[in-house]
């Protein structure tokens, strides 16, 4: 028989995480159960080693008896094994902080003791407590971290750090439902592997977040996210979701993060939150469809997080649907529509929350909900208070042509069959070339897209094009027009809804 893997551990504090804090708890009768406890425990048992952690400082200060505080542990651990729920050991710290003991904080002594003793596996365990400490010691191990508002959570919310490792759980429920849902990935190591590489070399991979299924290219790679929009037959470009990690990816994409968007970020991510920021330049435009904004989210899915830090950038997504149908919510929803021009399709289960992430704009002084999705409107507004809501409630993306358009083109731009400079006489005339112009042709600026004669590539090129030739100083802006096949279409949507109105954002639908 091949050897059974080493178990993952379950590390909870006690007070204010499994029981009530009711200060120095001296014995049994002080012992209050929270409503979730034991029910979430008896769900976690057959998986993982449980232990409980806690911090008694009591005893360092001379309040609480050793005895004490083992009485009432001994009680704890009855009443669990009474449930069923057997805790394979107890680790009392009996300092102050002052005292700068080694026992949970700064080495996680427990979490190291225990993963000898009991031979745990430190990098699928958790520690689940309401104290940023707990947090804190989580990570240091490599162990991922679930916080609870329970206890003294509330109170110490923003000196917690955040991150994909740790979760922000109301109470031991949510705590659960997080981590059954992370653990069962944790096997799929090498198939996020290949997922990774297929982004990193440029392709598109299917995946699940907690919304819907996302289909993801490498943010970076322009010609990669140009593929989305022919995979999708999207008709026009529509800016993508960039999906992080960390929320330190944050900062490679956007200029400023406003302290409010912050705030809803570590309170809210991972989860169903998009925040549309100030893009840096670095971002491509085929992925904000040109604006000089991007949508940013972190999904609150393990296989789409540990996705996302394999393949060591941000991935740009849109829901994994062609153009005009429902989102997936599963994996084969994907493969029955997107069949075999997705080059992987990672199976995560169903969506949880089988809605699109909620978007919120923080471009004015006010956020403003741009769509009403996966995470409430009261839930966002609980956090900081009264948000825009746009003038139509429809639950419909609003346009992005609502956004100020700093890249917005001024020149007119006409599309035309016989495309020859010296024909607008008087003008400073600028082209927009496809494969490259025929002949010699008198042009102040010309642009071309993509001389191969492919359309993906020219897509990739097309907002970045136009922004130079609007800076040229022109008149006009002759674009030839291109095989209306693939991303063709795409472009000339966009081309001709641009040579129909002066403002090229103002006609994106
Ligand atoms: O839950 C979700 O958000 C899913 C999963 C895959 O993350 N994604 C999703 O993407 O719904 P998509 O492309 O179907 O919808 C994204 C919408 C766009 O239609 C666009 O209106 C909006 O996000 N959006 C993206 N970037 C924007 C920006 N810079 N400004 C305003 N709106 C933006
Ligand atoms: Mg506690």
């Amino acid at each position: 028989m091949a050897p059974s893997l080493p178990k993952a551990g379950i590390f909870f504090d006690r007070d204010g995480t499994l029981i009530e804090d009711r200060g120095y708890l001296r014995s049994p009768s002080d012992v209050v159960f929270y409503r979730e406890t034991i029910s979430a425990l008896q769900k976690l048992k057959d998986r993982f080693l449980l232990f409980i952690v806690t911090n008694q400082s009591g005893i360092g200060l001379g309040v609480l008896t050793p005895e004490e505080v083992e009485e009432v542990n001994r009680f704890i651990v009855n009443t669990l094994a009474q449930a069923g729920v057997a805790i394979s050991a107890v680790y009392v710290c009996p300092h102050t902080r002052d005292q700068g003991c080694e026992c949970a904080k700064p080495n996680s002594d427990f979490l190291l003791k225990a993963s000898e003793a009991f031979h745990v596996d430190l990098l699928r365990s958790y520690v689940i407590g309401d104290h940023p400490h707990d947090v804190e010691f989580a990570l240091r191990v490599g162990a991922r971290a679930v916080y609870v508002l329970t206890g003294h959570g509330e109170r110490h919310t923003s000196e917690m750090v955040s991150g994909s490792d740790v979760f922000v759980a109301k109470n031991m429920d949510e705590a659960v439902t997080w981590i059954l849902g992370y653990s069962p990935w944790d096997e799929q190591k090498e198939k996020i592997e290949q997922a990774a590489r297929v982004i990193h070399q440029g392709g598109l991979v299917a995946f699940p977040t907690e919304t819907v299924y996302g289909l993801g290219a490498d943010t970076f790679q322009p010609l990669a996210v140009a593929r989305i929009f022919e995979v999708k037959r999207r008709p026009h470009f529509d800016p993508l979701i960039v999906h992080v990690a960390r929320h330190e990816d944050v900062e490679k994409l956007v200029v400023d993060v406003p302290a409010e968007a912050w705030t809803l970020a570590n309170r809210f991510w991972p989860g169903p939150l998009t925040l549309v920021l100030q893009k840096k330049e670095r971002v491509p435009d085929i992925v904000t469809a040109g604006l000089p904004t991007v949508a940013v989210r972190m999904p609150n899915h393990p296989l789409a997080l540990d996705l996302i830090r394999e393949s060591g950038s941000p991935i740009a997504a849109p829901s994994a649907n062609p153009f005009g149908y429902l989102s997936p919510t599963t994996a084969q929803h994907v493969r029955e529509q997107l069949g075999n021009e997705v080059d992987l399709v990672l199976d995560g289960g169903p969506c949880q929350i089988g809605v699109e992430s909620t978007i919120l704009s923080f471009l004015e002084e006010k956020p403003r909900l741009l769509r009403p999705g996966g995470l409430s409107l009261e839930e966002i507004e609980s956090v900081i208070g009264p948000v825009e809501v746009s003038a139509s409630k429809e639950s419909r993306p609003v346009s992005p042509g609502m956004l100020p358009k700093h890249y917005a083109p001024r020149t007119p731009i006409v599309v035309d069959q016989q495309a020859r400079g010296d024909s607008y006489r008087n003008k400073r005339v600028g082209l927009l070339s496809f494969r490259g112009p025929q002949g010699s042709l008198s042009f102040q600026h010309v642009e071309i897209l993509s001389e191969q004669g492919d359309l993906r590539q020219a897509a990739a090129n097309l907002f970045a094009a136009l922004r130079r030739l609007d800076a040229s100083n022109l008149d006009l802006i002759v674009a030839e027009p291109m095989p209306e096949t693939g991303l063709g279409l795409a472009i000339m949507d966009r081309l001709r809804r641009a040579s129909h109105h002066e403002d090229f954002t103002q006609c994106e639908k």
